[in-house]
């Protein structure tokens, strides 16, 4: 889908969305409109049960007089007041019940100025993604058919300022497009491939195999990957757009193309789900995306463990001792915590290579983050109370929600183990909280953070800014976070 801008004036074709103010009579060009229609429009909502709330939309048939398929009203309550967010939300409404109203084109009419006018665009297109490569017989009748949204009243220089939203945009539908492969598709190396196209914007992308990583000793993410057919990779980019020999900020993903569990099988139902484990690898990759997209002015390090978790006749077995890249040793009780294995390889190898200003980590960790979280925030993990701030404030003002958990020696000590230095679980007893101990055990003391966004890479129901599916939740979150606090 197109987004344009448009000057403030009444659109002779497509269809028309109106912002309805609550309790209140049509107003500016929707005034016009009814006038033209002879009252047919606030005809139509007077006997409808529109009344302009927050969320509520009324889909109306072009009354004759006017020159448009169909007209949109969306509820905005009280317009002075909308957040970011609402202004996101409400661009997405329009999106998602015109998508595949018939009309190719709409236009909200807006009078919105400056960043609102963006983030109905923002919201709009986010809302207009749709994972249907596969679906080879959907009749055109259920096909999407709005091709383009444009924002009539949005300042003149709305075009231009709205590009480095789109590059963030393109990242976003980069990660959705990568959580949604299954698994026969993208596997460690395809992955590694998909990686490669980020070449094209300017960043360095270097692929290790198993051979190069069983030379730096990493015997916890190649565990991982042993009962395997697909070999293990780790991939990494590195974008440069900051100041020369600056030290990196850094970002690491999980990238679990499918996490059958291993020997410690999963139960087969829900299995499936699986195939997005790789969430946050593929947040890492959209984020870069983004940053290059938008010629984003700090120097970045993303690295990204690529493996897949399968049963086999050389998996390995609950009670095998490894030894990761950094000595230290650890001893598996459960191979379906292997999330932790592949990031304890990735993180050393980032602090060690890059000596970044500071290490986030994202991952698909723990299924306990739903139970505590639920699908509304992601968990941060931290000793760092100014990346905690940073991210908090990112997510407020990108909708990607973060809420901080605890860190603490206790905990820590619930992965000790009389086997090796450490075990790869901690009890079911703060399930989320011992895995992210795990990780510190990782980071050489480099500032560091760990988000677990189990919860959030993935809904199974339609939300304001994605259909059902992924989500491409913490691309906008960090793209903000590095916009905020780490550019020129
Ligand atoms: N990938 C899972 C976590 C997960 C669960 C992500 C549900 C998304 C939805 C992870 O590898 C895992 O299996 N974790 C185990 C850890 C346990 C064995 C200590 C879990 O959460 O059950
Ligand atoms: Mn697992
Ligand atoms: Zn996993």
């Amino acid at each position: 889908m197109q987004i344009s801008f448009a000057a403030l004036e009444l659109p002779t074709s497509g269809a028309i969305a109106f912002l309805v103010e609550k309790d209140k009579p049509l107003a500016g060009l929707a005034a016009e409109a009814d006038s033209k229609t002879s009252g047919a429009l606030s005809k139509a909502i007077a006997t409808s049960r529109f009344s302009g709330g927050a969320g509520q939309t009324l889909d109306v048939v072009a009354p004759s007089g006017l020159d448009a398929d169909r007209v949109l009203f969306v509820g905005v309550g009280e317009a002075g007041k909308l957040t970011q967010q609402e202004w996101l939300e409400t661009g997405a409404a329009v999106c998602a019940s015109l998508l595949g109203s018939g009309s190719a084109e709409a236009t909200i009419v807006a009078d919105a100025s400056g960043a609102d006018a963006l983030a109905l665009a923002e919201g709009a297109l986010l809302r207009s993604y749709r994972f249907d490569k596969y679906r080879t017989k959907e009749p055109e009748s259920k096909k999407p058919t709005l091709k383009v949204v444009k924002i009539a009243g949005a300042a003149s220089d709305a075009a231009s300022a709205f590009a480095s939203r789109k590059a963030v945009i393109d990242g976003v539908f980069f990660t959705r497009d990568l959580v949604s492969e299954p698994a026969n598709i993208l596997y460690p190396a395809s992955f590694a491939e998909r990686i490669r196209e980020l070449t094209d914007l300017g960043v360095e992308v270097e692929v290790l195999g198993e051979a190069e990583m069983t030379k730096l000793g990493m015997g916890a993410l190649l565990g991982v990957g042993q009962g395997s057919e697909r070999e293990s990779q780790l991939a990494i980019m590195v974008w440069n757009g900051g100041a020369e020999g600056e030290a990196p900020i850094s970002f690491v993903g999980k990238g679990v193309t499918f996490d059958t569990g291993g020997i410690s099988l999963k139960p087969g139902e829900g299995m499936e789900q699986m195939k997005w484990d790789m969430g946050g690898a593929g947040t890492v990759v959209g984020l870069m995306k983004a940053l290059a997209g938008r010629k984003a002015k700090v120097n970045v390090v993303a690295i990204v463990g690529l493996v897949e978790n399968m049963p086999s006749g050389n998996a390995q077995r609950p009670g095998d001792v490894v030894t990761s890249m950094s000595g230290q040793t650890i001893e598996i009780l459960n191979t379906d915590a292997e999330g932790r294995l592949v990031l304890a390889d990735a993180l050393w190898y980032c602090q060690d290579r890059f000596k970044p200003k500071f290490m986030v980590d994202l991952a698909t960790l723990t299924g306990a983050i739903i139970i505590t979280l639920g699908h509304e925030h992601a968990g941060i993990f931290t000793d760092d109370d100014t990346l905690a701030k940073q991210l908090e404030a990112a997510g407020g003002t990108t909708g990607d929600k973060v809420w901080r958990l605890p860190l603490h020696k206790n905990y820590d000590k619930l992965i000790d183990c009389p086997i090796a230095d450490m075990k790869n679980i901690g009890g079911r007893a703060a399930g989320s909280i011992t895995a992210a101990q795990f990780l510190r055990r990782f980071t050489n003391d480099v500032p560091w953070c760990h988000i677990d966004i189990a919860g959030t890479v993935w809904s199974e129901k339609d939300l304001p800014l994605s259909e059902k599916g992924g989500t491409g939740y913490g691309v906008r979150l960090l793209d903000r976070f590095v916009a905020d606090n780490y550019e020129g």
